[in-house]
C-alpha cells in the first residue's frame, strides 16, 4: 500500500470544457433561458482540493426566485407539459439523459472540481447514477394510473367510481452538496415524468452541474418554464422557495435541522414535502463473517465520499470475538481512501467540501479526544498548501453518550463499539434519533433476517453497503426523513389522487 505522506495534493490542470463552463457569466435559468438576477450579489464557487476561488455563481434574490416560481406556475397551469402525451414526456427525458450521456466526462470533471470528490469516483458513480433516475422514471411517463373502484353502500350499476393520478403542481427542489448532480436529477425525474413543473436549487458550494444541465434542459426539449434553476444560499432563496404560496410540492435532502424548519414553514399552506435528511448509519459485524470481505466493507462505508454521504456507516458495531482483526481489517484500507486532490487519477476519496466542513469534522474528533476516545488510526488532517483533507479516522473506546456516537459528523471518521448478542447489537443500533441506513456482514440467513426487521431504518444492506438502486425505495426511518423518494413510491410523491363519481 501507498504510503500516506507522501502524496502530492496539488490540484491537476482542469480541462478546456471544464474551464468554459467556469468562465460563464453568473444567471439564472428561467424559462429556458439565461437571465441576470434583479441584483448584483455573487457566490464564490470554491475548489475544495485546492482551497482556490475559480468561478461565482448568482446569489438568487427574493425577485430571482419569484420569477422563477412564476415561470414554474405558469409552464404547469396551462399544461404545456402535463398536457402533452405521456410518450412525449417519456421521451424528452430520455433525451436528457442521452445528453447527459454525450457529456459524462466534462460533467465528472465538473463535480470533481466543484465537490472535491475523485473525477473517476464521479465518473463511476454520480453521473451513471443520474442518468439512471432520468430513465427509469422516464418509462413511469407512460406508465401512471388511476383505478376504477367498486363503491360499497351504492347499489352496483348505480355510480361509477375511479381514480384519476394528477401531477401535484409546482415543485421547490433544494438539493445538497455531496451528490449534486445526482441529487438534482433525483429530484427532477419523478416531477418530470408525473407532469410537474420545477424550481431546482442546487446547495450553494456546489452550482456548476446543475448549471451545465439546464443547458441541456433547453437542448432536449423541454417547453420553457418547466424546469427553472436558481443558484442561492439557503436562508435566503431557499427559504424564499419554502415559503413561496405559488409553490405546491417541497422536495429536500440535507441536514435534519434544515428539514425540520422547511417542515414547519410549509405547515402553514400545507404543502407536500418530502425529506432526505441526516443518518448515524450502523453497520454491524457478526462473528461469522470473513473479516478479509467485511473489514474492506465497513471501511467503504464510511470512506466512501470521504464520510460525505447521508447513509455512512459511521457507528461500526463488531461482535467482541473478533473486534480486534475487523479494527485492523478496517485499518489497513486507510491508505486506499487517503484523500487526494479530485483531479489526481489514483484517488478513491478527496477533501471534505468546505472550511466549514472540515472545522466541524475536527471539531468532532477533538470532542472525541476530549470525551476519552482513542484514535486506533487517522484523527488528523494531511499538512497541505490548501484544501480540506482528513485523513481515514476510527475511534475506539468511545461510549453511546458521546457526541461523536450520537450526532452525524459527515466526515472520515468511524465509532468503533464491541458487542456481545444479537438484541444488544440491536437495541444499540437503534439508540439513536436517525434511521436512515444500516449494514449486516454475517454469512447466517437467520440472523440476517432477524436484525433486518429489529433495525429501525428505511434501508437495510447485507453484506455490502449504500448500494441504492432508482427502483428501488429509499427514505428515513425517525429524524431521517419523511416520505420515500425513488421506485413506485417516488413517482407516487408527485402525485395527487383524485376521485371521481358519477351517478348512471
Ligand atoms: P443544509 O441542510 O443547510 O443545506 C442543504 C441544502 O439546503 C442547500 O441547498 C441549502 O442551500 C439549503 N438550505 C439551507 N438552509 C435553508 C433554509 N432555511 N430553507 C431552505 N433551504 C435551505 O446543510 P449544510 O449546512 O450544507 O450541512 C450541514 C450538515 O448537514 C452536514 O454536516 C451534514 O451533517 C448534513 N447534511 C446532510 C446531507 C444529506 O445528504 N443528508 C447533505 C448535506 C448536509
Ligand atoms: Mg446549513
Amino acid at each position: 500500500m501507498n504510503d500516506m505522506t507522501t502524496i502530492d495534493r496539488t490540484q491537476r490542470p482542469y480541462s478546456a470544457a471544464a474551464q468554459a463552463a467556469l468562465a460563464r457569466k453568473p444567471a439564472l435559468f428561467i424559462n429556458n433561458e439565461w437571465v441576470a438576477s434583479s441584483h448584483g450579489a455573487l457566490i464564490e464557487v470554491e475548489d475544495p482540493s485546492s482551497g482556490k476561488i475559480v468561478s461565482h455563481v448568482v446569489d438568487a434574490s427574493d425577485r430571482d426566485v419569484d420569477r422563477a416560481v412564476a415561470a414554474a406556475r405558469a409552464a404547469f397551469d396551462d399544461g404545456r407539459w402535463s398536457g402533452l402525451p405521456p410518450m412525449v414526456r417519456e421521451r424528452t427525458m430520455h433525451r436528457l439523459a442521452d445528453l447527459l450521456e454525450a457529456h459524462a466526462d466534462e460533467f465528472a470533471e465538473l463535480e470533481a472540481i466543484d465537490n472535491g470528490k475523485p473525477k473517476g469516483m464521479a465518473g463511476a458513480v454520480d453521473v451513471p447514477g443520474a442518468m439512471a433516475h432520468i430513465r427509469f422514471m422516464a418509462g413511469w411517463a407512460s406508465k401512471i394510473n388511476g383505478e376504477v373502484i367498486q363503491p360499497y353502500s351504492i347499489p352496483d350499476g348505480a355510480f361509477f367510481g375511479y381514480t384519476r393520478k394528477e401531477p401535484v403542481g409546482v415543485c421547490a427542489q433544494i438539493v445538497p452538496w455531496n451528490f449534486p448532480l445526482l441529487m438534482a436529477c433525483l429530484k427532477i425525474a419523478p416531477a418530470l415524468a408525473a407532469g410537474c413543473t420545477i424550481v431546482l436549487k442546487p446547495a450553494e458550494q456546489t452550482s456548476l452541474t446543475a448549471l451545465r444541465l439546464a443547458d441541456l434542459i433547453a437542448e432536449a426539449g423541454f417547453p420553457a418554464g418547466v424546469v427553472n434553476v436558481i443558484t442561492g444560499n439557503g436562508h435566503t432563496a431557499g427559504d424564499r422557495m419554502v415559503k413561496h404560496p405559488d409553490v405546491d410540492k417541497i422536495a429536500f435532502t440535507g441536514s435534519t435541522e434544515i428539514g425540520k424548519l422547511i417542515n414547519r414553514n410549509a405547515t402553514a399552506s400545507l404543502k407536500r414535502v418530502t425529506l432526505e435528511l441526516g443518518g448515524k448509519s450502523p453497520v454491524v459485524v457478526m462473528p461469522d463473517v470473513d473479516v478479509a470481505q467485511a473489514a474492506p466493507g465497513a471501511a467503504g462505508a464510511i470512506w466512501f465520499n470521504s464520510g460525505q454521504v447521508c447513509v455512512a456507516g459511521s457507528r461500526l458495531y463488531a461482535h467482541r470475538s473478533i473486534f480486534d482483526q475487523v479494527i485492523e481489517g478496517v485499518a489497513e484500507q486507510a491508505p486506499f481512501w487517503a484523500p487526494r486532490a479530485s483531479l489526481d487519477p489514483e484517488g478513491h476519496a478527496g477533501p471534505l467540501i468546505s472550511k466549514e466542513q472540515f472545522d466541524r469534522v475536527m471539531g468532532y474528533i477533538e470532542a472525541g479526544k476530549r470525551d476519552g476516545a482513542s484514535v486506533a488510526i487517522g484523527g488528523d488532517a494531511p499538512a497541505v498548501d490548501g484544501g480540506y483533507y482528513v485523513n481515514p479516522t476510527v475511534l475506539v473506546d468511545v461510549n453511546p453518550q458521546m457526541s461523536v456516537v450520537r450526532e452525524e459528523i459527515f466526515g472520515p471518521v468511524v465509532v468503533a463499539q464491541r458487542f456481545d448478542d444479537i438484541d444488544e447489537v440491536a437495541k444499540a443500533a437503534n439508540d439513536t434519533c436517525y434511521g436512515l441506513g444500516a449494514g449486516i456482514w454475517t454469512k447466517d440467513v437467520a440472523t440476517m433476517h432477524k436484525l433486518a426487521s429489529k433495525i429501525k431504518a428505511g434501508t437495510v444492506w447485507g453484506n455490502c453497503h449504500a448500494v441504492i438502486d432508482t427502483a428501488l425505495p429509499f427514505g428515513g426511518y425517525k429524524e431521517s426523513g419523511l416520505g420515500r423518494e425513488q421506485g413506485r413510491q417516488g413517482i407516487e410523491a408527485y402525485l395527487e389522487t383524485k376521485t371521481v363519481i358519477l351517478q348512471l
